[in-house]
């Protein structure tokens, strides 16, 4: 099977192994000489005689230097450097020649060749030329770690600032394909017990589907080759074309719910590719686990604030529907203005939840027709506080703060609880305010009934760039006699 793990790898466990060479040359005579200095000097070495087997060579070993002839059959020297700058970028290799050209030298160089070296060569010379070649490639092999380890690094940071799954599921996806040079990265999430999300496919898609019994009953990341391939996966259109794959099955406690696939059409992967998306499939676990936590304390918390707002109704039965009333005037304001979706979206539901820190206040205070003693008002005005303190703590709630904490604040800075003044007071809040004003004005209160649409048009018109935004006013007042005439035309009831 495609197990890598007991043939090595490429850079990465590469410092605590003896270094390997590989010679390539059609000359028994030179291999063989190569082989004894090589094997003298400590080195693992194998050999072959033509560029090809070089390369099919090194797709089952870890070869850390290659040490080729120029002139080769089939394949020269300078078509195998040419592969290897592709295939086995951390390999090092060095050119030998009994012909040498300026121009095959310096375009040696060009493909990536360490040095280059003149038959018949002092051994010596060869030796040296090697133990330099193995320092560039260990020195290239820590280069490589180093990033790898700085790109794990920015990937854990990355995901820490955002809750959200998918996009840290692609984060997760773009750090693999970055560090293994993968032509497609799947995270295949299965629809089962709790998840319900989609996963994510970088290149071309793999599915569920695409998976044996074998990959479902992993346990162990594994590094499959192309002939192991069919084990793992379903052999059909989307996967004929894949060279190899590294599976890691993702658990989360016992429960084994997907599975981060990296898969090649251009390279085999090795040792260090499955260590790296081991690693990689733990943050991918955790980003799922916490936004599974978080979707279940985010409905929740809906289902609380509808409590909420129940209470609040039941509490205080003048402001009964009035917190719907607000949140929709508030919306058509929000459309009538050009917001996007997203932020109309978002006044509607502060708008909801607009009074929310009423529910704070003493009942009997709250329904009082008129009176209240100076210590009751001080505690009525802060109820705009009261609200920011209940929501605030959840982060879902916290875009729609702005509106709840200053929904009473005046455009001429006379309003409360902080007295803010013109744009010091966030768009959504001024939004609110006459959305919050035109409702209280044209339904029933506690210590007066309902005043006539009219009334309350000339009242917001009188007061617009005082208490209120002139700009909001103006969209508010085409809104809502654009909606009052929709109503009305639908034969559905109107403020009067
Ligand atoms: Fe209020």
């Amino acid at each position: 099977m495609g197990d890598a793990s007991e043939r090595g790898d490429e850079a990465w466990t590469a410092r605590s192994q003896v270094p390997s060479v590989l010679v390539v040359d059609d000359e028994q005579v030179t291999r063989a000489v190569l082989t004894d200095f090589l094997s003298q000097e400590g080195y693992k070495v194998w050999t072959v005689d033509d560029a090809r087997s070089a390369l099919a060579l090194m797709q089952r070993e870890r070869i850390d230097l290659v040490l080729s002839g120029l002139c080769l059959p089939e394949m020269s020297g300078l078509d195998l450097l040419r592969e290897l700058k592709e295939s086995h970028p951390f390999t090092v290799a060095l050119i030998m020649t009994a012909y040498p050209s300026v121009e095959t030298a310096t375009q040696a160089m060009k493909l990536g060749a360490f040095d280059y070296l003149q038959k018949p060569f002092k051994i010596q010379d060869v030796m040296l030329a090697v133990r330099r070649g193995l320092t560039q490639q260990r020195l290239r092999s820590e280069n490589i770690e180093l990033r790898a380890a700085l790109s794990l690094y920015q990937l854990a940071s990355r995901m820490s600032t955002s809750l959200e799954l998918l996009p840290n599921l692609r984060l997760i996806a773009e750090t693999v394909q970055e560090q293994t040079r993968a032509t497609g990265v799947h995270v295949i999430l299965f629809p089962r017990n709790e998840i319900m999300w989609d996963g994510v496919n970088l290149g071309d898609p793999l599915t569920e589907e695409d998976l044996t019994e074998e990959t479902l009953a992993l346990t162990t990341a594994v590094v499959v080759d192309e002939a192991h391939l069919p084990h793992y996966i379903e052999q059909n259109e989307r996967t004929k074309r894949l060279l190899s794959v590294v599976i890691v099955p993702l658990f989360q406690q016992e429960e084994h719910f997907g599975v981060l696939i990296a898969s090649s059409t251009q390279r085999n992967f090795w040792e260090r590719d499955r260590k790296l998306l081991t690693i990689i499939a733990d943050r991918a676990s955790a980003a799922v686990q916490s936004a599974q936590l978080f979707e279940a304390l985010e409905r929740s918390f809906r289902h609380t604030i509808e409590a909420l707002v129940t209470a609040l109704e039941e509490k205080d039965p003048y402001t009964a529907g009035h917190s719907e009333r607000v949140a929709l005037y508030a919306r058509l304001t929000a459309e009538r203005l050009g917001l996007p979706p997203h932020e109309t979206e978002l006044i509607y539901q502060a708008g909801r939840l607009h009074d929310i820190g009423k529910l704070t206040i003493r009942s009997d205070e709250l329904n009082k027709p008129t009176g209240l003693t100076p210590d009751e008002v001080r505690r009525f005005r802060l109820h705009p506080v009261y609200g920011e303190e209940l929501l605030g703590a959840i982060p879902t709630f916290k875009a729609l703060l702005p509106a709840i904490g200053g929904h009473h604040e005046n455009y001429d800075g006379t309003g409360y609880p902080r007295g803010l003044k013109g744009k010091e007071i966030p768009l959504m809040a001024r939004i609110m305010a006459v959305a919050d004003s035109y409702d209280a004005m044209t339904s029933h209160r506690a210590y007066r009934k309902a005043l006539p649409h009219a009334f309350a048009v000339e009242e917001l018109k009188a007061c617009s760039g005082t208490q209120y935004d002139p700009h909001i006013v103006a969209a508010f007042l085409l809104a809502i006699e654009d909606w009052r005439k929709k109503r009305i035309e639908a034969g559905l009831d109107v403020p009067a």
